[in-house]
């Protein structure tokens, strides 16, 4: 029998990370024949990731623009791919999770009848606005794929109220949790320890707070007040207390976080960290503020409380694990709840233990098996 041909297409950094042990598990499976596109939604945040753990894509279309709108970014998306899918002709197209280059690939993919895998499948906040535009980028994949790898039992049942059958799905567990198993036994940079030991993290003169945030849905004010809560934090705590914030690209979070926390003592800003770096970051954290999906799942996993700076959230089971708090972007509110972790022990150690509901591990072999084992 012909090898089972399967492209994987991603575009940014977090897609490349839960993707890249799904590659490696592909490249490594016999009956396929295993193909990488990348759209490059990112540029330099995509080949971070795609040099630590050594993938080459075979495809990059280089799409990246500054400040690049929605509309043209699928424009340019479905265009560019049209023509690889059609040089390919893959058996499946394997997509990962929620962002412009997942939705529109997947269409792209179904207007030439190819089959769709998509991988984190299942999230939902169900508010069309939060995250923006991602809940509906997750939910035109949905209705594309033909398999669906969902993480977990709780993104399962969301595709089955969806009216998706039941063995069209494979629970698998999130890849994020097999990309951070395998990068967090590598040893920290020589600049983290650097930092760790700079900042007095190491020898607990200081305790680090490990700040991220990019979501569209608060840019302008929110961006702005979760920047003015980071400057009372690090006013009220003075030198006891090290904030860092590694700096998304996005020119709409450059410019506010720049102004804002530029000159703040007690504040590091720092460009995006490759993967390797954030985790040991991560792991040296005594608290996190976050608007991200994939570190929601990765703090999770290392049991290091963090509080989510939105209203909502698609990763409940870490809620309910009790390592994530949602805190939304109100300053006030940011900043009594970051005080109250940092303040009071007991606070803290309820929230401080680590659970893994997003996964074992083992999410790319399950991923492999599912593709192999399709019958339609
Ligand atoms: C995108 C995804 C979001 C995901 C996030 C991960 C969409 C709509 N959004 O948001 O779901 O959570 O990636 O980080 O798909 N830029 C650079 N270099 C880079 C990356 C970005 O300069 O390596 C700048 C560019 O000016 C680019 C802008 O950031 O135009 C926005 O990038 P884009 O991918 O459109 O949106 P993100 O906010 O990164
Ligand atoms: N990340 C990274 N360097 C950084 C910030 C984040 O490697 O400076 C990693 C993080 O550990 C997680 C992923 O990037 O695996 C999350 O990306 P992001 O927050 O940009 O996107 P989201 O997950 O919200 O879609």
């Amino acid at each position: 029998m012909a090898d089972l041909r399967v492209l994987s297409i991603f575009g940014t950094r977090p897609e490349a990370i839960k993707m890249a042990p799904v590659v490696k598990a592909l490249e490594a499976a016999p009956g396929i024949r295993s193909r990488v596109c990348v759209t490059a939604q990112h540029r330099e945040m995509l080949d971070q990731v795609l040099e630590l753990f050594k993938v080459t894509p075979d495809i990059d279309l280089n799409l990246m623009r500054p400040n690049q709108p929605l509309a043209q970014l699928t424009a340019q998306i479905l265009e560019n791919i049209d023509p690889v899918l059609a040089d390919e002709h893959p058996d499946w197209v394997l997509i990962q999770g929620d962002t412009t280059t997942v939705m529109a690939a997947s269409l792209a993919a179904f207007y030439r009848g190819i089959k769709v895998g998509h991988v984190e499948a299942g999230l939902r906040t169900n508010d069309k606005l939060q995250p923006f535009p991602e809940e509906i980028n997750r939910r035109i994949a949905s209705v594309t794929a033909d398999l669906h790898f969902a993480p977990t039992q709780l993104s399962r049942e969301n595709l089955l109220n969806e009216g998706i059958l039941d063995r069209h799905i494979v629970v698998t567990g999130n890849p994020a949790i097999d990309a951070l198993q395998m990068i967090v036994k590598l040893p920290a940079p020589a600049q983290v320890d650097a930092w760790i030991k700079e900042w007095g993290i190491a020898e607990g003169k200081r305790r680090l707070v490990l700040i991220t945030a990019h979501r569209r849905e608060n840019f302008g004010e929110p961006i702005e007040a979760i920047c003015e809560a980071l400057k009372t934090l690090a006013l009220h705590y003075g030198d006891s207390l090290q904030l860092v914030y590694p700096v998304h690209l996005n020119p709409n979070i450059q410019g506010p976080v720049k102004r804002i926390l530029g000159n703040v003592i007690g504040v590091t800003l720092l460009p995006p960290l490759e993967y390797l770096s954030l985790v040991h970051l991560m792991k040296a954290s005594t608290l996190i503020l976050t608007d991200s999906g994939g570190i929601q799942e990765e703090a999770t996993g290392l049991g290091k409380p963090t509080l989510v700076l939105r209203e909502k959230t698609e990763r409940p089971e870490g809620v309910i694990a009790g390592v994530l708090k949602l805190v939304g972007t109100d300053p006030v509110k940011i900043v009594t709840e970051t005080q109250c972790l940092l303040d009071d022990p007991k606070a803290y150690d309820t929230m401080a233990h680590a659970e893994n509901p997003f996964g074992d591990g083992r999410a790319a072999e399950r991923i492999v098996k599912g593709l192999l084992d399709y019958t339609n």
